[in-house]
This record gives C-alpha cells, structure tokens and sequence, in this order.
C-alpha cells in the first residue's frame, strides 16, 4: 500500500494548479486533480470526492479569476470563490486534511502606498476580491488546519495570460496598451508552486503573502515581457482607468512578505529573475487562441 502523501489539486489545470502538477516527484506524493468535474461550489460533489479518496492536502487553486466575468455575474463568483473554498473548508476539516487556501492582492483597495503585510486590514471594492476575501473567511473560520496564501498577479502555462496576451499582440504587430496605473508584483506560479511546496512539508500554519520580491507597474511588466521575449522595440502604451468606470483591479495592492521575512522559512525570487527563467522555458506559440 502506498505511504506517500495524498495531495488533492482542485483547479488543476489553470496557471498555478499546473505548475503544482508539474513540480511533485510522484515517487512520494500521489497526485489528484481536479477542475470542473468536481465543482467546487457544490457541496454536495465535493465532499464525494473528499471521502472517495481522503487526501492528506488539498490545495485550492479554483477560482472564477476573470475580473469581469466576477463583475457580471456576481453570484457565480461567490459560488466559485467563497462557496467553493467552504466546501472544501467543510470537507478538509471532516476528513482531517490540511487546506492551503490561494487568495490575492485583490482584497486590498488599492489606497495604500507602502506594501501590504499580513497585518493590514482587507477591504477589497471589486466582486472578484470581495468573492476571495469571503473564501478566506471561512476557510478560517470552519477548519483550523489551513494555510491562506494570498498572491499577486500570477502568470505561467496553464490559462492564457497577461505574458501570452502581450507577446501575441508584439507577434501580430499590435499597440501594447496597458494600465498605467497599477502596482504590484508579478508571480511565476512556478515561484509560487515552490513556497506550496515548502508549506506542504513543514507544519506552518495561518496567513502568508507570498509574491515575487520587488514591484513595478503592469507597464514595467509588459516592458520586460517584451525585452526578454524578444521585443524590446515594441512601445507600450500606458492606458488610465477614466473617473465612472467600474474598477476592475485596485491601484497599489504590492504585498509584503512579512511573515515569511519574520519566520524566516522561504524567500521568493525576484519578480525579474522569475520571469527571465519562465520565458527561457516557454515554447513558443502562436498568437491569439486561448
Ligand atoms: N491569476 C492571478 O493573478 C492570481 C493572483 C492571486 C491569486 N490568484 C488565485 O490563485 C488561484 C489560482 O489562480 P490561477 O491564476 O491559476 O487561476 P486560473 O488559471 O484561472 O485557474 C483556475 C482553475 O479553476 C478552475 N475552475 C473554475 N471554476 C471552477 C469550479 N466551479 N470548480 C472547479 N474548478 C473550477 C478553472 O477551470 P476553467 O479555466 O476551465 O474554468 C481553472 O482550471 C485562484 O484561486 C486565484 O483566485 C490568482
């Protein structure tokens, strides 16, 4: 009989549920996946899957992610985002699993201008982080095994992205426009994927940021994709949100990983350095389809 840990992926086909697929040795985990076959918002299909299998970890990496489909469909984006990670809450804690719980930057209203550590009092303005900040409440409230990890602006293989979008729009000779405005840290779920890791083997516990080290705007970030993707003459053009408009993302949301720092338990790489080495990696593709 097996004795290696059993590690549930619930999202595992997007950008940082891959990443995690790709990085376990399966000679000492056994690896479960899991996307719309097991939906996260019904409770009743999650908690099958929770007893058909009873994993050690279940790492919760679904989510409703489109800010805008969050925007028009409110609800679907709580079922998904809050209602999904109850479920998985309420399963984790019958079945006695630890739950590391994926949130964002976007539980943060984007008014601050120094980064943002655990400490600092959510207060999230969009439907996407509303949907997310609910999730992480009740992952604390209903199993004390979690870890909540809350992240920024992740990219990597897995669901095309902001990297795949601006080099597609350089390959096809397209204006790169980008908010201006927008601070914070890009996140190789590969970078990340490496911290998820590290949490599933040690006996950590509660709430980490974890982004790449360092800060720009999404115009920086698209400057360098374009520089280490072999573009460093296309122009980016930075957009700003007009007064009226729904905001979709806050401003100034970088994170501080202070407890990390603080527990001194793992330091992410810088946000340059992790893009260097997911774009040295990448296949090349063609543009546009998802
Ligand atoms: N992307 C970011 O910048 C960012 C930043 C901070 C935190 N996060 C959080 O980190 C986690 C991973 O993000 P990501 O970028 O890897 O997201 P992603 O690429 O959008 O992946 C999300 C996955 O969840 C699946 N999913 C959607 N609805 C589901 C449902 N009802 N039941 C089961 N699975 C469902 C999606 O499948 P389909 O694609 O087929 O719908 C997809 O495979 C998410 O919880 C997200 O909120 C993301």
């Amino acid at each position: 009989m097996s004795r290696n840990l059993k590690i549930w992926i619930a999202g595992a086909s997007g950008r940082l549920g891959s990443a995690l697929y790709r990085r376990f040795d399966r000679t000492e985990y056994d690896i479960l996946t899991s996307d719309h076959d097991v939906p996260v918002g019904e409770t009743n299909e999650v908690n099958r899957y929770a007893d058909m299998n009873y994993p050690n970890v279940i790492i919760n990496c679904s989510g409703l992610t489109d800010v805008r489909e969050c925007e028009r469909d409110p609800e679907h984006a709580y079922k998904v985002n809050a209602l999904g990670a109850r479920n998985l809450a309420i399963a984790a804690r019958r079945i006695d699993a630890k739950l590391i719980q994926i949130s964002t930057d976007d539980v943060f209203d984007g008014s601050a201008s120094a980064p943002l550590n655990e400490f600092d009092a959510p207060h999230p303005i969009t439907v996407y982080g509303k949907s997310k900040y609910a999730g992480e409440a009740f992952v604390r409230e209903l199993t004390d095994k979690h870890v909540i990890v809350r992240s920024s602006w992740i990219y990597g293989s897995g669901t095309y992205d902001f990297v795949d979008d601006v080099l597609d729009r350089a390959a096809r000779g397209e204006t790169v426009s980008v908010p201006g405005d927008e601070i914070s840290s890009p996140t190789s779920s590969d970078a990340l994927a490496g911290f998820i890791h590290y949490l599933i083997q040690s006996k950590e516990f509660g709430l980490y940021h974890a982004s790449c080290e360092g800060a720009c705007s999404r115009s920086e970030f698209a400057r360098e994709i374009l520089r280490l993707g072999g573009y460093p003459d296309v122009p980016v053009e930075s957009t700003v949100a007009s007064a009226g408009d729904t905001p979709l993302r806050p401003k100034f949301t970088l994170l501080d990983n202070m407890m990390m720092r603080m527990t001194g338990i793992y330091k992410m790489p810088d946000w340059r350095d992790a893009l260097a080495r997911y774009l040295s990696a990448r296949p090349s593709r063609n543009g546009g389809a998802k």
